[in-house]
């Protein structure tokens, strides 16, 4: 059934909405914001005001929503009351360019909708802002951990548009206590998820509880694994908005259907600044912990939390992409591998007869170099992953192109029980993991990408064997 809330907009000669709410100072974050401008003013003199602390007064007619906007919108409109059907919406707007669905969004949510701009090539959303010529907000989550030249991009962001980015940061205390019990970089041992929650998530959710509608440059092929159904316009299935509940906030993705190499020849169309970060071999850009350049053919998620080995690589911030049993992969300490109990009633996977199905004494044998005869390709899974089950058909094939040659294969079932020894002996991370253990040598090989077709697989085994 397609999810409905309403939302009331009106209108203003400049171009600019106005909440139901608009009396009422919405709050951003731990900030209480100014209210918004009536008509448009010099932005460089407004720049370097913006929000106040949350007891503040809030002040009338003070600047926060940056207006790069040139050109005042075309229309005058009356007050609408608008019951708004998003599955519709989003099935309408599916064909339409990034600019039409970022100025519908606009148009719709005035003031009450914010750009969540990660210092990548998101930076198109905001371009594509200034060119509907409407008013609008840009916000970022500085995590404290983001590469020097990030931040300096988003000086020049900020320059280049004469806009103030809404910065939101982690709460201090939280802060403190990771890291203070955990060391800086605990993500390395323990999985991104908690960093994350602390750094990214929660004054995520500070800062959507101050709007009815967030902006986000998620595209679907981003990642294969999680976003390759997101919609243009969806009500957002996790966070809150002002109003609060279920339905009080909308997510628009003007730039799902965009291909990465579309988003790039926009950006240099329209001369467009980018990180400099692009052009050392980084694509996808989040933490500097956290990311790092990819190689030619490489995905950009592989430069995510590329230790983690998964393709559910969300960090939170867009938890909704992920199903069931991501979700079940990200929960505890959020480095995979975790599910109840590994339910007994999910079918088995990988069945064939080129397939050996180990036991623990059978992988526990093959960890003793001694008793390994031959070259090993191994799966560690759980049939109820669905990245399991996404790579069912192309491990079954190569497990037939491999018979008879000198390469055996095999999958030990790693979920429940085993859990705790795959993690500890054979380098599970999150499932699926796959080893290779080599004739000659005592450590199993892990399979270090997220690609797991047949050729790849291939290319992984004969360049070991
Ligand atoms: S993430 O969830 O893996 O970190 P990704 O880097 O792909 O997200 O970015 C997808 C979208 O999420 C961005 O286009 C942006 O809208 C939002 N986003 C990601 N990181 C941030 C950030 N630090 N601040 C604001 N928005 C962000
Ligand atoms: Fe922490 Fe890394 Fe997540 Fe950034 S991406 S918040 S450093 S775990």
């Amino acid at each position: 059934m397609a999810l409905s809330v309403s939302s009331s907009s009106s209108i203003s000669a400049s171009g600019f909405s106005r909440s139901s709410q608009e009396l009422k100072a919405p709050q951003f974050g731990s900030f209480k914001l100014l209210d918004r401008p009536t008509k448009f003013v010099n932005v460089s003199s407004q720049r370097r005001c913006a929000v106040k602390p949350l007891n503040a007064e809030p002040k009338r007619n003070g600047s926060v929503a940056p207006l790069a906007a040139t050109i005042a919108a075309p229309e005058i409109a009356e007050k609408v009351e608008v019951e708004e059907d998003y599955e519709k919406l989003a099935k309408e707007l599916a064909n339409g360019s990034p600019l039409e669905i970022m100025d519908k969004a606009l148009e719709k949510f005035g003031d009450d909708i914010a750009i969540a701009f990660s210092g990548a090539e998101d930076v198109a959303l905001i371009e594509y802002a200034k060119l509907t010529g409407r008013p609008f907000r840009v916000f970022s989550l500085d995590t404290g951990r983001l590469n020097p030249e990030t931040y300096h991009f988003f000086d020049q962001v900020e320059k280049h548009y004469g806009i103030r980015i809404e910065y939101m940061f982690p709460d201090a205390v939280e802060v403190q206590a990771l890291v203070r019990n955990k060391g800086l970089f605990s993500f390395y041992e323990d999985g991104h998820q908690e960093c994350c929650r602390v750094r990214k998530v929660r004054p995520l959710r500070r800062a959507l509880k101050g709007l009815r509608a967030w902006i986000t440059g998620q595209r679907k092929d981003q990642s294969p694994g999680t976003r390759s159904e997101i919609p243009v316009v969806q009500v957002d299935p996790v966070f809150e908005g002002l109003d609060g509940g279920a339905g009080s906030l909308i997510k628009w993705n003007p730039m799902a259907n965009v291909e990465g190499q579309d988003v790039w020849k926009f950006l240099r169309t329209m001369d467009v600044p980018v990180n400099s970060l692009h052009s050392k071999g980084y694509i996808s850009i989040g933490c500097e912990p956290c990311t790092r350049p990819v190689l030619p053919g490489q995905h950009e998620r592989e430069g995510r939390w590329w230790w983690e080995d998964a393709t559910a690589k969300e960090c939170g911030l867009h938890k909704g992409n992920l199903k069931q049993g991501d979700e079940a992969q990200l929960n505890g300490n959020g480095n995979g591998a975790a599910h109840a109990n590994g339910a007994a009633t999910v079918a088995d996977i990988f069945n064939s007869e080129n397939l050996v199905n180990l036991s623990r004494p059978g992988i526990e044998n093959l960890l003793k170099l001694e008793n390994r005869k031959e070259p090993w390709l191994v799966v560690l899974y759980a049939p109820w992953c669905q990245f399991c089950q996404g790579m069912e058909a192309s491990y079954v094939e190569l497990a037939d192109k491999l018979a008879g040659s000198g390469v055996k294969v095999g999958k030990f079932r790693a979920d429940g029980d085993q859990k705790e020894f795959s993690k500890q002996e054979l380098q599970l991370g999150s499932f699926p993991t796959i080893l290779f253990f080599p004739k000659h040598s005592s450590r199993p090989i892990k399979y270090p990408s997220e690609k797991r077709d047949v050729d790849s697989l291939m290319t992984f085994v004969n360049a070991l064997r």
